[in-house]
């Protein structure tokens, strides 16, 4: 370490590195002051401005706070690199007006996250974590067979309704082709994709049997399924969340769970992550909750690496990132 660092990455990739068979962070150790956080537990905001201040790169993943303080806080920051495809986390605004490249990881991650949609549906709609908690319960051993236990939904025949039609949505389009569903879509633009029919939000709440939300979390994302929307979807519905957890009311959604409205839910994202161990959400058996897991794969993950660290030497050098979520800040090249 040295007392003048330029790059400040948040997390060391260490045990993404050992799958790999070589150092991820390798491209920027070895041309840059590189300061890595080291501890197991993540920087608190303090530790995390402290480290970034002297940076001019910032390597970093979706749970630490990249905002206008931060940004003000860093004043040779150029350029940005988030280890998700998600950049909700990042004041994009006080970023772009700085001239700081901001760069992300779309694309590599699409199918595993569209599988994990897919495995929450399934999950969701066959119950299979309420009858795989029965079994290790020792509650199967000295039953029996029941004609009537664990009863759940078909896919095949039903509709699933998809908000947000951008790759990921396009991606569980095609997987519920496959499992024989009939697609419904929504998005923001207004975006047409073979194969899926095309309706205004309230309709495809009210036509839907699964609903899988794969929208962006935008100031006009954030609660877009509040309690009206929940209960504008049909009476014994599942839904599936693998995009942000700010997009639904967590209360609503529960209340629609305790009434019954909703048969099941599939989440993989919470309002507020790491989701506290007494999360309401926790109380119900119909809930298949995962923590965050929609782009753990390790082929997956590893190419997440790759990108982001790419995006960083690109935007420090002066060339175009791979991959930038705010392309209209001029490159500079150095
Ligand atoms: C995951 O949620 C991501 O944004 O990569």
């Amino acid at each position: 370490m040295t007392s003048n660092p330029r790059v400040f990455a948040s997390h060391g990739m260490e045990s993404l590195s050992v799958l790999a068979g070589r150092d991820l962070l390798s491209p920027l150790r070895e041309r840059w002051d590189c300061r890595v956080w080291e501890h197991a537990r993540r920087p608190v905001p303090e530790e995390f401005k402290a480290l970034a201040h002297p940076a001019e790169g910032l390597l970093c993943l979706l749970t630490d706070r990249v905002d206008q303080d931060l940004i003000q806080a860093c004043p040779r920051l150029r350029a940005i690199s988030s280890f998700s495809v998600g950049v909700d986390h990042i004041d994009l605004v006080a970023a772009t007006d700085r001239g700081i490249l901001v760069g992300n990881t779309p694309g590599v991650l699409t199918e595993t996250t569209a599988d994990l949609a897919f495995a929450l549906l399934l999950a969701a709609a066959r119950r299979v974590g309420e009858a795989s908690d029965f079994l290790r319960r020792g509650e199967w051993a000295g039953g029996h067979w029941e004609i009537d236990a664990f009863v759940g939904k078909d896919l095949h025949g039903a509709t699933l309704g998809i908000i947000g039609l951008g790759p990921i949505g396009q991606a569980v389009a095609r997987r519920a082709q496959g499992f024989g569903l009939r697609v419904l879509g929504w998005s923001r633009s207004g975006r047409e994709v073979p194969g899926v029919r095309g309706l205004a939000l309230p309709e495809l709440l009210a036509e839907s049997d699964f609903v899988s939300v794969h929208v962006a979390l935008a100031a006009e994302t954030r609660g877009l399924l509040d309690a009206r929307a929940l209960a504008q979807m049909k009476p014994g519905a599942v839904l599936v969340n693998t995009a942000r957890g700010g997009i639904v009311d967590e209360v609503a959604l529960a209340n629609a769970l305790r009434s019954g409205h909703l048969g099941a839910v599939g989440l993989d994202v919470f309002a507020q992550e790491p989701a506290a161990g007494d999360h309401p959400l926790l109380e119900f058996p119909n809930a298949v909750l995962t923590p965050h897991i929609g782009s753990a794969s390790i082929g997956t993950r590893i190419r997440m690496a790759e990108l982001a660290v790419d995006n960083l030497v690109a935007g420090l050098d002066g060339h175009r990132m791979p991959q930038c979520a705010n392309p209209e800040v001029v490159v500079k090249r150095n």
